[in-house]
């Protein structure tokens, strides 16, 4: 029998692909290999990317969307990579009609690819009736793929980004991503930060902090360990934070390793509008932190 929910009927599957906020970055050691520990409180927004599946015999991949411009639709893109891990690994023989539409900055420290690729393991795994990956069998696709496995509520990324644990519901709030247009390397800002030596303080706020304490928390020290290399490598990021600094928003942080910064703002604060305007060139998006409970399915 055909039914709409296994994506061969008109109406395919569908998920959102949030975007991915680091609220705290901490840097904590490093492996022989060369991968950093982090500690990070990690949030998702309510706006980013959808991704949709459909039952297909061969595995097929089309890009939309405001920000899809160079993003591609070949074997590199991390979408694809996962439905071919989940695949060899579940030994899938059939394929899928994927279409993403794409909202957010490319390389901006946001998961735009990390989320796609979560997004997509959790989709296909439905389309193709398998067990999910693990996040330690996804970690291969890239160190932000677990923490995108288990949004939508806040999580604790720790190790290279393999241990997640999910935290209590923060309080109710807004976020803006606000993505200027500059794209930093990650193994870059690593480099920088060794070079320059910047340590930080610890990345969780005291439990059960309501939304000024958490600001306050926020604005108290830098938080991300990483700001500081990247401000040093593109200073005129800071010109960015700046702006963002002289809004109503409650707290300004860098996301990831840059360049995309965020505001912690009340639900139903100031418009994005006014920021659009005085900076065209900049992606500025903004919606509320999602709950635990949130649905990211379709
Ligand atoms: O895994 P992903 O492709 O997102 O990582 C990009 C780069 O960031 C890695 O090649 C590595 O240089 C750096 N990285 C790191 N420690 C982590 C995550 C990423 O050094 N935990």
């Amino acid at each position: 029998m055909t039914t709409f929910d296994q994506g061969e009927g008109p109406r395919p599957l569908r998920r959102l692909a949030p975007a991915k906020v680091n609220l705290s970055l901490a840097v904590t050691g490093r492996r022989a290999d060369g991968y950093h520990l982090l500690d990070s409180l990690v949030v998702f927004a309510d706006l980013g990317e959808t991704l949709e599946a459909r039952a297909a015999e061969d595995l097929t991949l089309a890009v939309t969307g405001p920000r899809s411009g160079g993003v591609p639709t070949d074997g590199r893109n991390l979408v694809l990579k996962a439905a071919a891990l989940l695949r060899e690994r579940r030994d899938v023989r059939t394929g899928a009609a994927l279409s993403l539409r794409k909202a957010l900055p490319h390389g901006g420290g946001v998961g735009g690819g990390s989320s796609d690729a979560a997004a997509a393991l959790a989709l296909l795994a439905r389309l193709w009736g398998v067990e999910p990956l693990s996040p330690k069998e996804a970690l291969i696709l890239g160190a932000d793929v677990p923490v995108c496995m288990a949004a939508p509520g806040p999580q604790r990324m720790r190790g290279v980004g393999d241990e997640v644990a999910p935290l209590a519901a923060l309080p109710r709030a807004a976020l803006w991503i606000v993505a200027p247009p500059l794209h930093l390397s990650t193994p870059a800002v690593f480099a920088e930060r060794a070079r320059i030596g910047t340590a930080g303080p610890g990345a969780m706020p005291p439990a059960g902090a309501d939304l000024s304490d958490l600001a306050v928390w926020l604005r108290a020290e830098e938080r991300n360990h990483l700001a500081e290399a990247a401000y040093s490598l593109a200073p005129e990021l800071r010109d960015v934070r700046a702006v963002l600094e002289g809004t109503d928003a409650l707290a300004v942080g860098l996301s990831g390793s840059g360049a995309a910064h965020w505001a912690l703002c009340r639900e139903g604060g100031a418009s994005l509008a006014r920021l659009r305007e005085a900076h065209p060139e900049w992606i500025v998006l903004g919606g509320p932190i999602l709950t635990p409970d949130a649905p990211l399915d379709a």
